[in-house]
């Protein structure tokens, strides 16, 4: 087996997925080479995320399977890269033998040193954190394709205090804009159609005083026949100018997840989101109003730390006001070290669960809701490829970010614009004709 070909999986979310792409970027340069299947691969890493406690569980679990790959082969190099690195680096190369390397968000530049190192017999461990490391002169490796990811910026200093991430990823830190929109163009002229500008919190993005709404007006009119997508907003920061920016190009998609965790003030300022329940609905109203048909989804935690019974019907009313698109909803997860973890974790797991359950059930009907007031309406769409359920339909996505099945048709590619007319919708999916 070729020493260097490398199987990289990735876990969690999609910041974890682009730098996935930067990896691979770096490990090319160096004459790596991406192994499509883990049996044709000498080094095996693992992208990690540290976001709930389960996600971490599947690591574990996951290492526990890759101890068979070790046996079969003494020389494989396995390595655990993203956000578990820094939190696990001792408990990973100790306790879990098999683990050769451990190397955090920041330190990816010394991978191949550390894989170098690993098969002279050396475990390696790098993962401190840099207040400048942003990647910007590192091409991604990208198979070819209609949807790319770009990280616009890393890491996060709002400390909510149920989250790791400013813990695991560091201090904020912005990409050059110039360089930003000069990928994205090169990623249209390759033939891609859609392109998501990623951070933790990317309307915070600042290069030297050009701000996000700067950076999407730039990508915009750099790739005018692309879809540029973003995630993900903080509320606090979420300024007039960046809806209007939408609202200018049309190739801005009308779709902002705006995270809004709870709907109880108390919760909220204990969580340190640093905004009230009614600030958090003048911006959806101004949004509205703004961008015409935006859309939007959202992040919701159920049983944080004294959340009581009044608390949760808040996020319920919150939702039933605002009538999201879609939401992300999880049961608080404590995570050591972060300011929560010290409130202790009082609400039972059976009332987390019954609180997860209506807010899910809740969401569940007001997006069949919302989906079958757009029954009769014309969207134009772009064909992903072929339905996941019958090769009879083609998927395709909307600019609000809603998948819409619609009849094959041999004259209809993948990655072109098709007006469709809505003519039935479940919570989950559109179905249309071609109009
Ligand atoms: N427990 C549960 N959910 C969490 N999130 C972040 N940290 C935790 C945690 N400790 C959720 C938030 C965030 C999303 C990415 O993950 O809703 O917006
Ligand atoms: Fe975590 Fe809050 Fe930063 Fe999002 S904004 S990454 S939830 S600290």
């Amino acid at each position: 087996m070729n020493k260097n070909n490398v199987y990289i999986e990735t876990y969690g979310c999609q910041m974890n997925f682009a730098d996935t792409e930067l990896v691979m970027g770096i490990l090319k340069n160096k004459g790596f080479e991406v192994a499509k299947e883990i049996g044709d691969a000498n080094i095996i890493l693992l992208n990690t995320c540290s976001i709930r406690d389960n996600a971490e569980q599947k690591i574990h679990s996951r290492l526990e399977h890759l101890r068979g790959n070790k046996r079969r082969n003494p020389n494989a190099v396995i390595g655990i890269l993203g956000c578990m690195a820094e939190r696990l680096r001792k408990d990973l190369i100790e306790e879990k033998k098999i683990v050769d390397l451990v190397v955090g968000p920041d330190e990816y530049r010394r991978l191949p040193e550390f894989i170098d190192a690993a098969y002279g017999g050396e475990k390696g461990i790098g993962v401190k954190l840099s207040r400048t490391e942003t990647y910007d002169d590192i091409t991604p490796y990208r198979e070819d394709g209609l949807s790319a990811w770009i990280s616009v910026m890393r890491g996060c200093d709002k400390f909510c205090t149920f989250c790791v991430v400013p813990f695991t990823r560091g201090r904020e830190r912005s990409r050059a804009l110039e360089s930003i929109a000069a990928e994205v163009a090169q990623l249209s002229s390759r033939g891609f159609k859609e392109i998501t500008l990623l951070g933790q919190n990317v309307n915070s993005y600042n290069d030297n005083g050009k701000d996000f709404a700067d950076l999407l007006a730039a990508c915009a009119v750099a790739a005018p026949t692309m879809r540029i997508r973003f995630s993900t907003s903080h509320p606090q920061d979420l300024s007039d100018k960046l809806l209007y920016t939408i609202a200018e190009h049309d190739n801005l998609c009308n779709y902002i997840h705006l995270p809004v965790q709870s709907g109880s003030n108390v919760i909220l300022e204990k969580m340190n989101r640093t905004y009230t329940i009614e600030h958090y609905h003048t911006i959806i109203d101004k949004a509205r109003k703004i961008i015409p048909g935006v859309s939007f989804s959202t992040d919701i935690i159920a049983g944080f730390p004294t959340e009581t019974d009044e608390d949760h019907k808040m996020t319920l009313e919150v939702m039933r006001k605002v009538r999201y698109d879609g939401a992300y909803m999880f049961k608080y997860s404590p995570r050591e070290g972060t300011k929560a973890y010290d409130m202790g974790d009082d609400v039972p797991e059976e009332v987390k669960s019954k609180r997860l359950n209506e807010i899910i059930d809740l969401q569940q009907q007001i997006s069949w809701e919302v989906n079958q007031a757009l029954i009769g309406t014309e969207d134009t769409i772009l064909i992903e490829g072929t339905s996941k359920k019958s090769e009879d339909f083609l998927a395709g996505r909307t600019d609000t970010n809603k998948i819409c099945i619609i009849p094959r048709k041999d004259e209809i590619k993948i990655g072109d614009y098709v007006k469709v007319k809505i003519n039935r919708a479940t919570s989950a999916t559109l179905f249309g004709d071609v109009a």
